[in-house]
């Protein structure tokens, strides 16, 4: 009732775990296979191992999560071994990985293809080498470029994932359309402040805001999307339960994407979420969840 297929690869349920929760190391990937997630996405992998920011890189707001880690990772090389864990739980495993240019993304992308990943994501939120302050996901013609040269270097499946920090995912999704797939979205920019201490609450100031105050924006830009661009989406940001994953899916997305709500109600979400799923397409009378999808576009 709830598989559903993307680019050729195969996933039992459609709810997929996010790049950047409990996905460094392929103990904790292979714990949330066993735990019922369709498919994993790793934490996002770069050339080198970074330790991150100083702490306080995670804070929790009533509605959502402040984050600020700093892209920390094991680095590529390192990376190998995790992977061939990972995939003992038999889900699609896909490699996140981010770079500072082309070159990067494209050596990035290959060793993840070595490795045996099924897909290759592209996280085009960090930070960009020529515009200061500003994410390599928003210069669209580096998007192209980037997305363009990965598909040329790597035979498995490329996923783009689109940061809402900007005034069009839709023209960033365009730029991207060479992707197999596209991932909407990544956190938005935002900021807390302790006002006891007179300063803002993460050691980096400014960090990405994520969890059930991000859901109306991600389902916006899955919307906006689904109709302009044709290919698959992965929407992801704020779902908690089959409610909101449903909503996803009726808006255009062929699977999900959860990772606050795996921080904040732990490994069971995976299984709650797809009974829940299973329960409301029972009392609607639909025999697969793939006939959701875009259910609710409207002309
Ligand atoms: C602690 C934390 C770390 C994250 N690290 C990454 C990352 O390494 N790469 C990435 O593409 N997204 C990363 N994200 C973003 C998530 O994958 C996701 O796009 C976002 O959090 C919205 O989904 P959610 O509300 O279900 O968490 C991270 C999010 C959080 C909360």
């Amino acid at each position: 009732m709830l598989e559903v297929d993307i680019n050729d690869l195969h996933f039992r349920n459609p709810l997929l775990l996010a790049s950047g929760i409990l996905d460094e190391s392929g103990d904790t990937m292979l714990r949330v296979a066993r735990s019922g997630a369709g498919g994993i996405v790793t934490k996002s992998i770069g050339m080198v191992p970074r330790e991150g920011y100083e702490n306080p890189v995670i804070y929790e707001l009533p509605y959502g999560l402040l984050n600020a880690i700093g892209l920390a990772n094991p680095g590529i090389e390192n990376f190998g071994e995790e992977i061939k864990k990972a995939k003992e739980g038999g889900v699609p495993i896909i490699g996140s990985i981010f770079g500072g240019n082309v070159d990067e993304f494209v050596y990035l992308a290959k060793k993840m293809e070595s490795y045996g990943v099924d897909a290759v994501e592209l996280n085009l939120s960090c930070p960009h080498a020529r515009g200061y302050g500003m994410e390599i996901g928003v210069d669209m013609e580096l998007v192209e470029e980037i997305v363009g040269e990965v598909k040329k270097s790597v035979g498995i499946p490329v996923w783009a994932k689109i940061t809402p920090n900007t005034d069009s995912v839709v023209r960033i999704a365009k730029a991207a359309e060479k992707a197999d797939a596209l991932v909407l979205i990544n956190t938005i920019r935002a900021m807390a402040i302790d006002i006891d201490a007179r300063r803002p609450v993460l050691s980096n100031k400014i960090g990405g805001l994520s969890g059930p105050c991000l859901k109306p924006v991600g389902v916006r830009a899955v919307y906006e999307v689904y109709s302009e661009v044709n290919k698959p989406i992965i929407g992801v940001g704020g779902i908690q339960n089959g409610r909101d994953a449903l909503e996803y899916m009726m808006a255009g997305a062929s699977a999900v994407q959860i990772g606050t709500a795996v921080y904040t109600h732990g490994l069971e979400v995976f299984t709650s979420i797809a009974r829940e799923m299973k329960e409301w397409l029972h009392r609607n009378d639909y025999e697969n969840v793939k006939d959701i999808i875009g259910a609710a576009q409207v002309k």
